[in-house]
């Protein structure tokens, strides 16, 4: 199955980058009085119900015709020369800084079509002539559900875009690739899984135990979340992850966790919605199917008020790539955050000899 090593093959697919922007984040609040909560209006509610039902009802009625979304009836159909499974890469964002280094990745991909973005900088312009399509942004706030509600949108509007997009990889502005775009797709859509005909899984972090999550399961208030979900069941972990369709079906088809997670929080120093939504569901539902980890490194040495370690010009270097990549499994790490805006100078000259070497 050559068709997946060339990198240099016009069958290579097309990468679909979708930009939510501008993600709004209010920060101002009065000292005494708790920061005020945007909740979810129900206009805004039903637009996304129905994005979601469109996203759904494409993918019933393509049910049969479909190639990599059925996974892992997608080798037959490789072979037999149909459409290749895609990754669609969501940026979940309120900028664009790092964004000149997927825009590199991106142009080895022949993407076809073209967006302009006139509210954005010329200079990163060029490289984001290729990416398709920008998703209407909404209020989003941290400590919020609106977070979910992004990402939710974000996947619904990647399923629709393509019945081909069979990974959905959530990516923020200070996350950088750690190798080429091949490597990861080679990684994905694995031969050793494709020939065996395993199910692919999703790539993302889910953690049962954590110092602060009884106080955080009852960020609502206490039992809210019963009897949809226990506190034996509430999960923990990173929202930025890796979803096949399957899962990222599943996601846009729940309501009766959307009920619960979607309700204020009243102790917002606990409330961190968008951490819990997607592993809780995902571990009640196909624990199995997920591989429990994310492909996003952070270093959350010395971390300031729930912020990882930012890294600054000075520290990013060859080493600093190679040290990133490193986990404890067997895996090597994808994306790593957070990196400043001004990073993005040093890293684009490493981009070719070091990051897009493999
Ligand atoms: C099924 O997918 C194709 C693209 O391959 C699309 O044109 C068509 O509209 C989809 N069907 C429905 C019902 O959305
Ligand atoms: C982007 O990728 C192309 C093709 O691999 C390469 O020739 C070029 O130098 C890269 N540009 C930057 C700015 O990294
Ligand atoms: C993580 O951040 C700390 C500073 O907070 C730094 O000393 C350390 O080198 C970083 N680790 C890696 C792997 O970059
Ligand atoms: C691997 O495990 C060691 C020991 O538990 C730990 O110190 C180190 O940070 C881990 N490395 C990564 C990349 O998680």
């Amino acid at each position: 199955m050559a068709m997946f090593s060339t990198s240099s093959s016009p069958l290579i697919p097309t990468l679909i980058l979708l930009l939510s922007l501008p993600l709004l984040f209010f920060f101002v609040a009065p000292r005494i009085l708790p920061p005020r909560q945007i909740s979810i209006s129900i206009p805004d509610e039903l637009d996304d119900l129905s994005l979601f039902h469109k996203a759904i009802a494409m993918d019933s009625a393509n049910f049969s015709r479909r190639t990599a979304t059925r996974l892992p009836a997608a080798r037959s159909h490789l072979s037999a020369g149909l459409r290749r499974p895609k990754i669609a890469f969501l940026f979940l964002t309120n900028s664009l800084s790092i964004s000149p280094l997927y825009g590199n990745a991106s142009s080895q991909m022949s993407l076809a079509s073209t967006i302009i973005f006139t509210s954005m900088p010329t200079l990163l312009l060029r490289s984001l002539l290729r990416w398709r399509k920008l998703i209407p942004s909404k209020r989003t706030q941290r400590s919020s559900p609106t977070l979910i509600s992004a990402a939710r949108r974000l996947l619904a509007t990647a399923m629709l875009d393509d019945p081909s997009n069979a990974y959905f990889a959530l990516i923020s502005q200070h996350c950088i690739p750690l190798h080429s775009f091949n490597y990861l797709y080679n990684f994905l859509f694995d031969l050793g899984r494709l020939s065996r005909n395993l199910e692919f899984s999703s790539y993302i972090e889910i953690l049962d135990s954590e110092s602060t999550l009884w106080d955080r399961y009852n960020a609502r208030g206490k039992n809210v979340m019963l009897p949809e979900v226990n506190f034996d069941e509430f999960r923990v972990g990173s929202q930025f992850f890796v979803l096949t369709r399957k899962h990222a079906l599943m996601v846009i088809k729940d309501r009766k966790l959307w009920r619960k997670f979607k309700l204020p929080c009243l102790n917002v120093d606990s409330c961190y919605p968008e951490e819990h939504y997607f592993p809780t569901l995902l571990s009640m539902q196909d624990p199995n199917g997920c591989t429990q980890y994310t492909l996003t490194r952070v270093n959350w040495t010395d971390s300031v008020n729930g912020h990882p370690h930012t890294y600054h010009p000075p520290e990013v270097s060859p080493e600093l790539i190679y040290r990133l990549r490193e986990s404890n499994s067997s895996y090597s790490y994808m994306f790593a955050r957070k990196f400043s805006p001004d990073s993005l100078n040093p890293l684009m000259e490493i981009a070719d000899s070091v990051i897009f070497k493999d």
